[in-house]
């Protein structure tokens, strides 16, 4: 642990259908896109001190978070950990203690919740978690987060991977730095499966803009790569 406090280099990650959503009406999640996909992630991934989902994502997915073979490798080749540190963002403290990122795999698991999180469940996450940190009243307090996961764990380049409402708050909180989107072409549907940013959205005057850094295309999927504009 360190005590640098600068902002940590923001960056999300997300694959998205022709159609805008981001899992399947069953939910089985980011499972649709191809291996070109999977392996941009996990590579993506050789780049982050950190990795931050909400409890959603966690509900639906359960990410282990843990990097093997030339991913572990070349995160080492970066100075970086072995394996990234795991944060989960669950302002009730829903996220289960079950979850698989409180498996020991010798980094830390995270959790930053809200004084809304009743007694049992804080007790809970603490006994699973490394650190529970309560960060607001109603809502957690994202450039918060961001501010400590830089000072007490010396973050500097911290990875988003969803879900939308996560996602929505740190755009709305101009925090992020950096999109890796991929397009996958499939068609999913559904008035209520989830797209990228969730949220209340924004109004005309807030829009988020993005420059194109890079794109790529393997088979008929398409990597984009953007920069967000302050
Ligand atoms: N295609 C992809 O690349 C990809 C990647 C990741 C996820 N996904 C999909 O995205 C879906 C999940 O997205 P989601 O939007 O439903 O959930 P989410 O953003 O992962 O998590 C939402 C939860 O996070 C906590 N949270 C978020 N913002 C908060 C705030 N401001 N204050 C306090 N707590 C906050 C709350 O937890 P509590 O309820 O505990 O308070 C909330 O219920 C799943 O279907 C998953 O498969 C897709």
């Amino acid at each position: 642990m360190s005590n640098q406090s600068h902002k940590p280099h923001v960056f999300l990650n997300m694959a998205m259908s022709l159609d805008g959503k981001i899992s399947t009406r069953d939910g089985t999640g980011p499972r649709f896109t191809g291996s070109a996909d999977k392996v941009r992630l996990r590579e993506i991934r050789t780049r982050a001190d950190a990795i931050l989902v909400g409890a959603g994502t966690i509900f639906a997915d359960d990410p282990t978070f843990t990097e093997d073979g030339i991913y572990k490798d070349e995160r080492v080749k970066r100075g970086l950990s072995p394996q990234p540190i795991k944060v989960v963002v669950s302002g009730t403290g829903s996220v289960p203690e079950s979850a698989l990122m409180f498996q020991p795999n010798g980094a830390p698991a995270l959790v930053f919740t809200t004084k809304r999180i009743p007694a049992n469940r804080l007790k809970i996450l603490d006994s699973v978690a490394d650190d529970v940190h309560i960060v607001g009243d109603e809502a957690v307090d994202f450039p918060q987060i961001v501010e400590i996961l830089a000072r007490t764990y010396g973050v500097k380049n911290l990875l988003i991977e969803g879900g939308g409402q996560v996602n929505f708050a740190m755009f709305r909180e101009h925090l992020i730095d950096e999109i890796y989107l991929t397009l996958s072409p499939r068609i999913i549907g559904g008035r209520d499966v989830p797209t990228p940013v969730g949220g209340a959205g924004f109004n005309f005057i807030d829009l988020i803009e993005l420059e194109l850094l890079d794109h790529h295309v393997v088979g008929s999927e398409i990597f984009l790569h953007y920069r967000v504009c302050s």
